[in-house]
C-alpha cells in the first residue's frame, strides 16, 4: 500500500529571535488543492510561520517538507522553482506598468513569449481583470492592485500558493471578491491564507488554524472555530488590551 505524501509538511518548527519564541513547535499538514486559513491576534506568530515556509526564515527547529522533499532552509527562490507562490504583506508589483505587464513580468518566467502573451490572457480572464488590464498598476484601487499581484502569482502556475493577509485595508466589497477570487484559484491549486479578518474567514475558509502566542490553539472547521469560546477569548483579549 502506498504512502500519501501531503502537498506541504511542516513538523515542530520553531521559530526564536533571541529570547522572543514566535512560533512554538507548530506542526501543520496541508493535502493537495487544500485551502487552510491561518488566522490568531497580533502578534500571534502567523507571518513568522509563514516566512519559514517561504524560505524567508529559517527555522531554528522543525522540518519543512513539499511533496516529502526536505526544503528546510532552502533560499525564496528555490522554494518558489519547486512550485509555491508567495504574496507577502509587502506590496510586489511595478507602479509604472500595466497590470498587463506585471502579470507578462511574471508570466515570462520559464516560458517563451507567446506562451507568455496565452498565460497572461488566461489568468487575467481567470480572475476577471480584463477591464483593468491596460491600466497602471499605480493608479489603481488598493483592492485592484492587490489582486493584480495575485494574478501575477498564479501566472507561474504553482501548485502551492501562500498569501499574508490578501484582504488587509481592503473594502467591504473588496473584501468579498478577494473571497471569490481564491476560491476560484482553490478549484485548481492549494492555498494557505493568513488572515486577521474574521468576515473574510467565514466567506472563504473550510479549514482554519488558530494561532495564539506562537502555538496552534485549534484547527478544525470554520464553524467550530467560530463558535469556540477560547477562539473568542483569544481574539476579544486583544481587541480589548
Ligand atoms: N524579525 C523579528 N525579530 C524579533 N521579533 C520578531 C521578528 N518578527 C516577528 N517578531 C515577533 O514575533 C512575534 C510574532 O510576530 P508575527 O509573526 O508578525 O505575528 P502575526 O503575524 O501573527 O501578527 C511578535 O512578538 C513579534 O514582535
Ligand atoms: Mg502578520
Amino acid at each position: 500500500m502506498s504512502e500519501i505524501v501531503p502537498l506541504l509538511e511542516a513538523r515542530n518548527v520553531t521559530m526564536r529571535f533571541g529570547g522572543v519564541t514566535a512560533v512554538d513547535d507548530v506542526s501543520l499538514v496541508l493535502g493537495e488543492v487544500e485551502l487552510r486559513c491561518l488566522i490568531g491576534p497580533n502578534g500571534a506568530g502567523k507571518s513568522t510561520f509563514f516566512k519559514t515556509l517561504t524560505g524567508q526564515l529559517n527555522p531554528t527547529e522543525g522540518r519543512i517538507k513539499l511533496r516529502g522533499q526536505d526544503v528546510t532552509g532552502l533560499l525564496p527562490n528555490q522554494i518558489a522553482r519547486l512550485g509555491v507562490g508567495i504574496k507577502t504583506q509587502i506590496p510586489n508589483v511595478f507602479n509604472g506598468l500595466t497590470a498587463y505587464e506585471n502579470v507578462l513580468v511574471a508570466a515570462q518566467r520559464g516560458r517563451s513569449a507567446a506562451m507568455a502573451k496565452a498565460m497572461v490572457e488566461k489568468t487575467l480572464a481567470r480572475l476577471r481583470l480584463e477591464p483593468v488590464a491596460r491600466r497602471q498598476v499605480g493608479q489603481l484601487a488598493h483592492g485592484q492592485r492587490q489582486w493584480v499581484e495575485i494574478a501575477t502569482v498564479l501566472a507561474q502556475e504553482p501548485d502551492l500558493i501562500l498569501l499574508d493577509e490578501p484582504a488587509a485595508g481592503m473594502t467591504h466589497e473588496e473584501v468579498e471578491r478577494t473571497a471569490e477570487l481564491i476560491k476560484e484559484i482553490n478549484r485548481t491549486q492549494a492555498l494557505v491564507v493568513v488572515e486577521h479578518d474574521m468576515q473574510f474567514i467565514r466567506m472563504i475558509a473550510q479549514t482554519v488554524t488558530v494561532f495564539n502566542q506562537g502555538k496552534v490553539l485549534m484547527e478544525d472547521h470554520v464553524d467550530a472555530v467560530l463558535a469556540d469560546q477560547r477562539v473568542r477569548d483569544v481574539y476579544i483579549g486583544k481587541a480589548a488590551a
